[in-house]
């Protein structure tokens, strides 16, 4: 078992990491004064695997378990769902201090978070994930959210758990395409962050594909410490932050478009990779090889970036719309692994010929 604490907005929480955390969480959770109950927001799926356990640990901190069915994916995140969770808390008579407790991946979090944030104008919330990218990405940070018909996370709120506990044996069950995707936000970190860990990839892989628990645990150990290296330096507004949408520019943008290409974001954002990683030396600030090394870890992790691309001038109009990049367009590069660099004001001509190399049409 693996503790991390998550320092943020001047307060912190402990991430537990390992096999078995779940059934001890009795042991684990903090005290949660004036709760009696516990409201566990979770999918059908999740709930017939994992919800017996979780109630049977809570039951004996004195916490009743009652758990509130949403949708499996990204279909839970919607505003009817946040209203029809809202309605149930206020009919079960869910007091300010019950905590709130999302078990699943990062759907059931962004949801569950999003009402634990609003509900009562906040209620303690507990984070259970239970797949690999809410486990390395979603359930750290607080970011909070639902979608909008019109895009998607647009009403949301930070909100940071009491608690994260990820239980390694769950990750057994996930469907590869979803593992693989959480392989995606690992592969990131590996590239900008940890360099240790990317050598330990490049290595051998073997034991995190065969997902092997002691590989896992270790990890999504990794992971969690460097997304919360990052999320922390940021309080100094340094923008460390922007390197975790490291390969997301691209990405975000592939999936916005994606009646073309129908990649998961893991697959989106590993074409992302490459894509910086080739902007990266075709600017003269990334050292040769990088897309190569980029290339051969992704395909190692079965994510090297397949499918058709769409249009270059559609995606160079997916960019304007981004949030992040209301003042022109601007990039997460790399000088080499370990050392990100934010470039602003990349020409347009030289993302087209990039996109082009990678077999966008014009
Ligand atoms: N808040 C953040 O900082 C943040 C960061 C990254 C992603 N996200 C959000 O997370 C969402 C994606 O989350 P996700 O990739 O975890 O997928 P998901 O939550 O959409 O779940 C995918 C599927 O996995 C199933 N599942 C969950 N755990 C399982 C298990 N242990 N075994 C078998 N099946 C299991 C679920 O039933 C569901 O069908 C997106 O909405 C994204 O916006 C948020
Ligand atoms: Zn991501």
């Amino acid at each position: 078992m693996e503790r991390v604490t998550v320092r943020v907005s001047g307060r912190s929480y402990p991430v537990i990491v390992g096999s078995g955390v779940l059934e001890r969480a009795d042991e684990l959770v903090p005290a949660f004064p004036g709760a009696t109950q516990a409201f566990v927001v979770t999918d059908r799926i999740v709930h017939d695997a994992w919800f017996p356990p979780l109630a049977a640990a809570l039951d004996r901190t004195g916490l009743h378990a009652v758990p509130l069915l949403v949708p499996a994916g990204e279909e839970a995140k919607s505003l009817d769902g946040y209203r029809a969770l809202l309605h149930q808390l206020a009919t079960q008579e869910a007091h300010r201090d019950d905590p709130i407790v999302a078990l699943g991946g990062g759907s059931t979090g962004d949801l569950a978070g999003f009402v634990a944030a609003t509900y009562m104008r906040g209620t303690p919330f507990v984070q259970v994930p239970t797949t690999l990218t809410a486990q390395v990405d979603a359930s750290i940070g607080g970011k909070t959210a639902v979608n909008l018909p019109e895009g998607k996370n647009l009403v949301g709120a930070f909100h940071q758990p009491r608690i994260v506990l990820s239980e390694i044996t769950a990750l057994a069950s996930l469907p590869e395409r979803d593992f693989r995707a959480g392989l995606g936000e690992v592969a990131k970190y590996a590239l900008t962050i940890d360099i240790e860990l990317l050598e330990r990839l490049e290595r051998d892989p073997s034991a995190v594909l065969t997902r092997h628990p002691v590989a896992l645990e270790r990890l999504v150990t990794r992971c969690v410490l460097a997304k919360a290296g990052a999320i922390a330096e940021d309080e100094g507004d340094t923008g460390r932050r922007l390197v975790l949408n490291y390969g997301h520019t691209l990405g975000h943008a592939l999936e916005r478009l994606d009646a073309f290409t129908g990649r998961s974001h893991g697959e989106a954002i590993a074409a992302g990779m490459v894509f910086a990683a080739r902007l990266s030396e075709a600017q003269g600030t990334g050292a040769d090889g990088l897309t190569a090394r980029t290339l051969r870890l992704l395909s190692s992790l079965g994510l090297e970036p397949a499918g058709p691309m769409p249009p270059a001038e559609d995606i160079l109009d997916a960019f304007q719309l981004d949030k992040k990049f209301r003042d022109g367009v601007r990039f997460i590069l790399l000088e080499d692994v370990g050392r990100p660099r934010i470039v602003d004001g990349v020409s347009p001509d030289e993302v087209r010929r990039v996109l082009h190399e990678m077999g966008a049409p014009v």
